[in-house]
């Protein structure tokens, strides 16, 4: 039997998370090479690009003892060349855990349940929770603590807003929302976030208003405003979007130590300004680093014997 998947972040305990939260921080301030994964192999099953996803999942497969294998678009032909439920099948004779980048969440649902071996969702349309995880690491090295942090997120309602409305709701962030009209979080989500929230004192609120989102915020977090997929309606998202780019101005209206966040990759003068990423607020390269160490947290979880895993 599998230990579990991670698919959302949405399916996380709040225990769950605070413990892979620890443990990646463990892991980054002890930094050195492991052998809890040895003779594992992770196969990485990429539909899109990725630089971070990809390098962070394979580093970290072998500082933990073990090793990872690359199939891009154009090898497994996911879906297409072969249905899911056989890729998942074939892979899980040899190999130990699978983390997958697609398109439709329901894809990687699909992997997960036909697969026999631990299946990690490296990006869906629906959600990125390696990131979110990495970000509430970033966030915690930041100001100590989780719960109360006041987080505007400013952008498209898409997979990473996704999953910082789910860690919101999970560890008790105080999370504004700010998208366009027709952009915002899917409603199921922000619906489940908030029934968690209640325990955890955590809020999420939406608005169209990227002032509300920045005003008094301890952190600004922004991405892209077209995903990978949506390339086709660029020239649309670029029209709809130009009221909520992270300028200086934007900034301003956050607290004078407020941090600013951003997955990567970029598109500078979009979602951005090239001053305030490149500005002594922004922690993006850290938070790009903390991939690493948070899905090596993860890897530990879903991977290691169970004697000896640590999370
Ligand atoms: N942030 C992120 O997932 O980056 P990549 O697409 O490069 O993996
Ligand atoms: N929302 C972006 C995130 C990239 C890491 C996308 O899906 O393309």
């Amino acid at each position: 039997m599998k230990r579990g998947d991670l698919l959302s972040l949405g399916d996380l305990t709040p225990d769950r998370v605070h413990h892979l939260l620890s443990c990646a921080l463990e892991l980054k301030a002890n930094r050195r090479r492991l052998s809890y994964l040895a003779g594992k192999t992770l196969a990485l099953v990429f539909q899109k690009p990725s630089l971070r996803t990809r390098v962070s999942f394979d580093v970290a497969m072998e500082e933990l003892g073990g090793h990872a294998i690359y199939l891009g678009p154009d090898e497994v032909g996911l879906g297409k060349r072969e249905p899911i439920p056989d890729v998942a099948r074939v892979l899980s004779q040899y190999v130990d855990g699978v983390a997958a980048r697609v398109f439709r969440h329901g894809d990687i649902q699909e992997m997960a349940r036909t697969a026999a071996v631990p299946v990690i969702n490296a990006l869906s349309d629906f959600c990125h929770p390696c990131q979110g995880l990495a970000d509430l690491l970033t966030l915690r090295e930041h100001f100590g603590q989780l719960d109360g942090i006041r987080l505007g997120y400013i952008g498209d309602g898409n997979n990473v807003a996704h999953a910082l409305v789910f860690a919101a709701g999970k560890v008790g962030l105080h999370l504004t929302v700010a998208s366009p009209h027709g952009y915002q979080c899917d409603a199921a989500v922000v619906e489940q976030a908030r029934r968690e929230a209640a325990s955890t004192g955590g809020q999420i609120v939406l608005t169209s208003d990227p002032t509300e989102a920045a005003r008094d915020a301890d952190a600004l977090y922004t991405d892209v405003w077209t995903s990978m997929g949506q390339e086709h309606e660029t020239a649309r998202r670029r029209s709809d979007f130009v009221s909520y780019r992270i300028d200086q101005r934007l900034l301003d209206l956050a607290r004078p130590e407020a941090i600013v966040l951003h997955d990567l990759p970029a598109h500078r003068g979009e979602e951005i300004t090239d001053d305030v990423i490149e500005g002594p607020q922004s922690v993006v390269f850290q938070q790009a680093g903390n991939r690493l160490h948070a899905q090596k947290a993860v890897l530990l979880w879903l991977m290691a014997e169970a004697d000896e895993h640590v999370v």
